[in-house]
């Protein structure tokens, strides 16, 4: 996690991702899907996580920037209600 990351939303999105492709998970919450890093976190102490997958078929990645397991869901987007998006993570 990252201390600077808002929550982009409070709820995980479910998407297919290609095994063997390299990934740029955004951490800050900042970015225009909320999902992969386009650079908005510049400014911040902020930096994309690098990831690949094994298999190719739906995973289920962190929107609330708060996982426990970034950057898949881990459920910890529960803490936050409606009102707590575009705001600071809490932990
Ligand atoms: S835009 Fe969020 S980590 Fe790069």
């Amino acid at each position: 996690m990252c201390k600077d990351a808002i929550v982009f939303f409070n709820k995980p999105q479910g998407i297919e991702l290609e095994a063997g492709k390299t990934y740029r998970f955004c951490t800050c919450g900042r970015s225009e899907d909320g999902l992969f890093c386009d650079d908005s976190h510049e400014g911040t102490s902020c930096e994309p996580k690098e990831f690949t997958v094994d298999k190719t078929k739906a995973y289920q990645l962190c929107r609330c920037k708060s996982s426990d397991n970034l950057p898949f869901c881990s459920g910890n987007h529960s803490y936050y209600a409606d009102s707590d998006v575009g705001k600071k993570i809490k932990f």
